[in-house]
């Protein structure tokens, strides 16, 4: 496996998540803004997004299993870490770095709204074109990308490139030897 086409560039990147983290703002001035994490994939986004958000936010993370090292999703979805705080009355705002099935995601709204935030809205770097999912409320997206397994900004291959500072399309291959 190596890394193929550059399908969101680092700037791109950048730009869209202050657009996003303006929006945000905006939104939730004055209210009681918790945002929620989903790692590992979300741990960069989050990081990025927070610093574009000019409100007295507090964090919390959750860490679900959805893949395994395989690049399908299984379907089963458990949580490996959840929330350190309860959220009734809270304005929770869920990030995610990937929306694809929309089974992991589908799976955390219903989990997280019996516990009665006052809010539930979800923050995605990039939604997956081209797959059926339930139907989802995503309320800030960032990049609509084809149905294609992709790498970087967080997301991994078997636990790898996540570090990679944009996103980009994994390909069948010899694995890029560092020079
Ligand atoms: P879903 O449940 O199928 O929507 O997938 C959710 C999770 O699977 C994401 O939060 C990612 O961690 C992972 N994932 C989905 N698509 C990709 C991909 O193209 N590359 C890497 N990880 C992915
Ligand atoms: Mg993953």
């Amino acid at each position: 496996m190596r890394i193929g086409k550059v399908l969101v560039t680092e700037e791109q990147i950048r730009s869209k998540l202050a657009e996003m983290g303006a929006a945000i703002t905006e939104d939730y001035r004055g209210r009681d803004l918790l945002m929620v994490g989903i790692l590992k994939g979300a741990f960069i986004v989050m990081a990025d997004l927070a610093r574009h958000v000019e409100l007295p936010v507090e964090f919390d993370f959750m860490a679900v299993s959805s893949y395994g090292a395989a690049t399908k999703t299984s379907g089963v979805v458990r949580i490996l870490k959840d929330l350190d705080q309860e959220i009734e009355g809270r304005d929770v705002l869920i990030v995610e770095d990937i929306i694809d099935s929309g089974l992991t995601l589908h799976y955390l709204l219903r989990n997280l709204e019996v516990r009665k935030p006052a809010s539930l809205e979800v923050a995605a770097l990039l939604v997956k074109d081209g797959v059926e999912r339930p139907p989802l409320d995503i309320r800030y997206e960032g990049f609509h990308i084809p149905p294609e397994f992709v790498i970087g900004y967080g997301l991994d291959y078997a636990g790898r490139y996540r570090n990679l500072p944009y996103v980009a399309v994994m390909e069948e291959g010899d694995e890029e030897v560092p020079t």
